[in-house]
């Protein structure tokens, strides 16, 4: 494979797996998100009131409750992959999510970045910056 091939194909792969990992936090699919994340996840979202969370158990709070069964989507916006050396990458994208909220449709938006890193062959989520600006 050419290094160029090389470089798509592993765009192709970040953006695959960064779409699984906000289709399990919209589906509350907490073991698909413990598969694509580090232990040591650290992150700065809304939720943590500007405070950096370090770990799983924040985010487990959340899968946790009680998932309604209505529909969801999840799209990605304009994402772009930013490779740093072979085994760091920068997602970043707006995340709009569609669901049923009383019963009517609603789109939640947020700024996204996601850093994932690659062990051994594997790429593991683990930082990421969300923003809600309305
Ligand atoms: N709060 C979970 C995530 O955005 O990754």
């Amino acid at each position: 494979m050419t290094d160029e091939a090389n470089i798509d194909s592993t765009v192709d792969e970040l953006l695959t797996l960064n779409q699984r990992l906000l289709e399990s936090i919209a589906g509350g699919d907490w073991e698909s998100y413990t598969e694509l994340c580090d232990s040591g996840l650290t992150a700065f979202e809304p939720e943590a009131r500007g405070q950096l969370v370090e770990g799983l158990d924040f985010h487990k709070f959340y899968f946790d409750l009680e998932q309604s069964a209505s529909p969801w989507n999840v799209t990605m916006i304009s994402p772009q992959v930013m490779l740093l050396g072979d085994d760091t990458a920068v997602v970043t994208c707006v995340r709009l999510t569609q669901r049923l909220v009383d019963g009517a449709p609603a789109t939640s938006k947020f700024e996204e970045t996601r850093v994932w890193h690659n062990d051994q062959g594997t790429w593991k989520h683990v930082h990421f910056h969300r923003s809600a600006n309305g």
